[in-house]
């Protein structure tokens, strides 16, 4: 299993990834009323979240836009949502189009400011505060954070930035300095950064809480969450480099049919086999979409757990009542995107109005 911030392969073990990364178990109890991605435990793991919670915190998460996004890239967002509702709280969000940009050596800005746009728009869809969210891109707001990087990276030296990100003599500096950047948005108040993200992203983390109190800011907190399972069924992630293990946010009814129809099962071969043994819903791809992502309502998935498990409901009918779940989120997140205003993130709202006059 590799997990760092470019990369996620092999089966993962999240066990394995608390204990490594020295991180706690997700307890759901620590909120009156979790959200459906933490009660199923997709979020799995956290640092620090008490001290957010009785303190008082802001969410920072991003996305490097290097491609059209899919449904594997929406927890972290749909959850900062969720805590925006639920706590009031600002977001930020970083476009890391600068990260991309000297990662695929291969992409032109051209490339890297299409999607950076179309990630926007997606990001902007899931229908946060306007005048309580900021999504910016990096090369653009870089004037207000250029002194805000320089303060972390001049805290920074090169072993350190070896050790932790594993960075060797071919690496470009681009990268090397990216570190900083990442890390300046957690200066952004005075109040404790929550970040809901993948646990990869935990490098900059650790390095960010290094240094936080030297420079009269809080350490991160953190909430992770689990790798979104490859339609091809367990041990590998949804990756859009292979476009046939994940729904994207753009498919169309009947692709997403498609692809919901190849993906792997729990069901046994035959009818009559899986009336007699029943189907195994913890390998089931559909049953985890709808687990994780897709049914809300906890009689409802319980009650098709029991029924796939027994033989009673069938994998064809699994599929269909999953594929009509996410095709009416996918229905809505389109319509969301269509008619959404980016400029109230990126520019006119109260939030983004007062960020564009501050300098950090
Ligand atoms: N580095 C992240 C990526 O590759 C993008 C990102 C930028 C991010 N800032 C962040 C992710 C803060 C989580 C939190 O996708």
């Amino acid at each position: 299993m590799i997990v760092d911030p470019w990369r996620v392969e092999g089966e993962i073990d999240y066990d394995r990834l608390i204990l490594e990364f020295g991180t706690r178990r997700l307890d759901p109890r620590m909120f009156q009323n979790p959200h459906t991605l933490i009660r199923r435990e997709f979020f799995f793991s956290e640092r620090d979240l008490d001290t957010a919670l009785r303190e008082g915190f802001f969410i920072y998460t991003g996305r490097g836009p290097s491609g059209k996004m899919h449904i594997g890239h929406l927890p972290p967002f749909i959850l900062a949502r969720w805590f925006q509702e639920s706590y009031g709280s600002n977001v930020y969000i970083m476009i890391s189009d600068d990260e991309k940009y000297v990662y695929n050596r291969d992409m032109s800005w051209e490339e890297i400011d299409s999607y950076s746009i179309d990630n926007i728009r997606d990001i902007a869809a899931i229908g946060f505060d306007p005048d309580r969210t900021f999504i910016f891109r990096d090369s653009e707001y870089i004037r207000n954070m250029y002194r805000g990087a320089m303060r972390v990276a001049r805290k920074i030296n090169l072993s350190l930035a070896r050790s932790v990100f594993g960075f060797n003599n071919e690496t470009n500096i681009g990268l090397v300095f990216y570190i900083a950047l990442q890390i300046v948005p957690t200066m952004f108040e005075t109040k404790v950064p929550l970040i809901p993200a993948g646990i990869d992203q935990d490098p900059y983390w650790r390095v960010q809480r290094d240094l936080a109190e030297s420079l009269g800011f809080r350490k991160v907190s953190a909430i992770h969450n689990k790798f979104f399972p490859s339609l091809l069924g367990p041990g590998s992630k949804m990756s859009s480099s292979k476009p046939e293990t994940v729904i994207f946010l753009d498919e169309t009814e009947e692709t997403l049919r498609k692809k919901i129809y190849r993906s792997f099962s729990g069901g046994q071969p035959s009818v009559e086999l899986h009336r007699k043994m029943g189907g195994n819903p913890d390998i089931d791809v559909s049953f985890q979409l709808l687990k994780y992502m897709f049914e809300d309502d906890d009689t409802k998935i319980l009650e098709i757990e029991r029924k796939y498990r027994s033989g009673e409901m069938l994998t064809g009918e699994l599929k269909e009542y999953t594929i009509e779940k996410i095709w009416s989120f996918l229905e809505r997140h389109q319509r969301s995107r269509r008619s959404v205003n980016i400029d109230r993130f990126m520019y006119d709202g109260r939030l983004a109005n007062e960020m564009w006059n501050r300098y950090f």
